[in-house]
């Protein structure tokens, strides 16, 4: 049973058992991510006094330009998770491709790909607002101890073994899921440990906060417009509210506490949506779910998509149950 205030180590260890294929490789790797959200942490922590704000000079493979810490975040992640070993392959945000770990050894048997957005809401670092760092886990489904190749990463949402966030917030909080919930652990600065201060995290049913950036309004689909004024008509029964910061990961977190919709859609500008299936519309769906949840495109659950290429953009509706139902009703019949 789990307890507030128990550690995340003591957590993981308590709960190894409950995996699917229990072998002590996803603790490590989860033990991993922990890590390195540590140091990530210190370092999103100075910015302002040390030279990590602002551009980087360079642009990903999606033509966004990278800032100094997505740069850093991702460095981190990567090398954690290659140094130590537990997984054999890493897919990010920031890289073009994937990254193939110890293909040359035949007996390399780790059997766990991570998928990653190193810094989440990148564009917020510069003025002292939540950023964070969200990860998808599937096990591969190449045989073991050959290189990973593509299919191990363009595997179904549904498929994923564990999925996270990390939000760099007033506090640092991990919350992850492993099939079995969702757990939610703070970090102690003084300490250097993540104690589990939100158990069994769960989205209420109903909710009146929607998330959007509606400086795209003109752009949306008819459904979403539609939506959106349906949010605004104030019957009485209904006084939503709007906040938007613009970090997925806070928008998201905020809402799984106190109810709400986030809601990233297609537009003329972004004629997929803007945020990447993978590594961010899955894991938070997989989060959304097992905490009671939605996720979906508009049309479809956004964990059955199959997907066709790494870096590939979905439009991505997030949040209470019923609030999704509903925008989801407006898109079919609009
Ligand atoms: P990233 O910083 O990893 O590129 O992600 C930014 C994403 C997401 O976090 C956020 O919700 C969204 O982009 C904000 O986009 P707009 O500025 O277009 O609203
Ligand atoms: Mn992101
Ligand atoms: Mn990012």
């Amino acid at each position: 049973m789990s307890k507030r205030n128990q550690t995340l180590g003591e957590f993981i260890i308590e709960n190894q058992n409950s995996f699917k294929y229990s072998s002590g490789e996803l603790s490590k790797l989860i033990n991993s991510i922990r890590l390195a959200a540590k140091v990530v942490n210190h370092e999103v922590n100075k910015a302002g006094l040390v030279d990590i704000i602002g551009a980087a000079g360079d642009t990903n493979i999606q033509g966004e330009d990278q800032q100094k810490l997505d740069v850093y975040a991702n460095d981190k992640f990567i090398q954690t998770l290659t140094k130590r070993n537990i997984v054999c392959g890493i897919a990010s945000e920031e890289e073009d491709d994937f990254i193939t770990i110890n293909s040359q050894d035949e007996n390399h048997q780790n059997k766990y790909v991570v998928l990653i957005d190193p810094l989440d809401g990148s564009s917020n670092i510069d003025v002292n607002v939540s950023v964070g760092t969200i990860f998808s886990i599937y096990r591969r489904v190449t045989p073991l101890g050959t290189p990973v190749s593509i299919e191990d990463f363009l595997q179904k949402g549904n498929k994923q073994v564990a999925a996270g966030y990390v939000v760099y917030g007033t506090s640092t909080m991990l919350v992850y899921t492993t099939g079995h919930g969702v757990n939610g652990f703070t970090l102690n600065p003084a300490i250097g440990s993540y104690y589990l201060s939100h158990p069994d995290m769960q989205f209420p049913e109903d909710g009146n906060i929607y998330s959007v950036n509606e400086g795209n309004y003109l752009d949306f689909p008819l459904g979403i417009k539609k939506y959106i004024k349906y949010c605004q008509e104030d019957e009485g029964e209904r006084p939503y509210t709007s906040r938007y910061i613009g970090s997925l990961v806070s928008d998201f977190h905020r809402n799984m506490i106190k109810g709400g919709i986030y809601m990233y859609p297609k537009s003329t500008k972004n004629p997929k949506g803007k945020l990447r299936l993978l590594y961010e519309c899955n894991p938070m769906a997989f989060i959304a779910e097992q905490a009671n949840g939605k996720a979906s495109d508009g049309f479809n659950r956004i964990m059955d998509i199959e997907p066709t290429e790494l870096h590939e953009r979905v439009p991505f509706i997030c949040g209470s149950k019923n609030m999704v139902e509903k925008a989801e009703e407006f898109m079919r019949n609009n």
